[in-house]
């Protein structure tokens, strides 16, 4: 077991869609920070709570390795890494406490305009780009489709015009990336939105009535909000 700690550590994005909200959540929760001058880690001063700013994509690993606590991430990012580790038996090490309620948008396949879409069978045998292989294959595979999933890490949306991919399956927030690439959504996989992340088991130590008191907090906050 990871060593007692007496502070709680909370992952959030450094920089993209969910570092702003993300922040003003936990500001709203009575949270504030002395940052430090590198920006990457801000050390909370009302309450023993703590920040690290991260990519997205690390904060289900962190949370895992039990480098962080909790954190701020898409439901999308976390499904596919929960998925990831189920593919290679490993136990879930991460979970969903509380959807937030902000960033919203879904994983969707998405084809070339030119496309006349009836169904998605017509993806047999078809090549679909993605940076959410475990969620597309599983998805492939409830539908009982034989598609080849090419995995990108970023700029999915011009694998179509590069000739790598017939289709993709990304994140669609406003559409405008995908309409900017000649492409129109044909099928939602997930609806996804920012969550607060925590670790399958409850904190054994002082972190588990910190925890208790930001859930009590948050709860508030998302109440008023809503
Ligand atoms: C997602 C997705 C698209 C874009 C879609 O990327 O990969 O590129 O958002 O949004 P839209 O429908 O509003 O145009 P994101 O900006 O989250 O970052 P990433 O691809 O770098 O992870
Ligand atoms: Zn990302
Ligand atoms: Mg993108």
């Amino acid at each position: 077991a990871a060593p007692a700690r007496d502070r709680l550590r909370i992952a959030i994005q450094k920089s993209g869609r969910l570092a702003e909200p993300a922040r003003a959540l936990l500001s709203s929760c009575g949270l504030s920070w002395r940052e430090s001058r590198d920006r990457l880690f801000c050390y909370g001063e009302t309450l023993p709570v703590d920040l690290l700013l991260v990519r997205d994509d690390d904060i289900p690993g962190l949370i895992a390795d039990g480098v962080c606590d909790l954190g701020i991430v898409g439901r999308n990012v976390l499904l596919e890494q929960d998925g990831e580790r189920r593919g290679i038996g490993r136990a879930p090490a991460f979970r969903e406490w509380r959807a937030l309620g902000f960033g919203g948008c879904r994983l969707a396949l998405a084809v070339p305009d030119g496309w006349e879409w009836r169904s998605v069978s017509q993806l047999a045998g078809k090549r679909i780009a993605t940076s959410y292989p475990a969620l597309l294959s599983q998805w492939l595979a409830t539908q009982c489709i034989d598609a080849k999933v090419v995995v990108l890490s970023g700029s999915v949306e011009i694998a179509p015009r590069l000739g790598q991919a017939d289709a993709i399956c990304d994140l669609v927030s406003s559409g405008a990336t995908l309409a900017a690439n000649q492409l129109k959504p044909v099928q939602t996989l997930i609806e996804s939105e920012a969550v607060l992340a925590g670790p399958e088991q409850a904190f054994d130590d002082v972190r588990g009535e910190l925890a208790d008191l930001l859930l009590r907090r948050l709860d508030g906050a998302l109440r008023i909000r809503h």
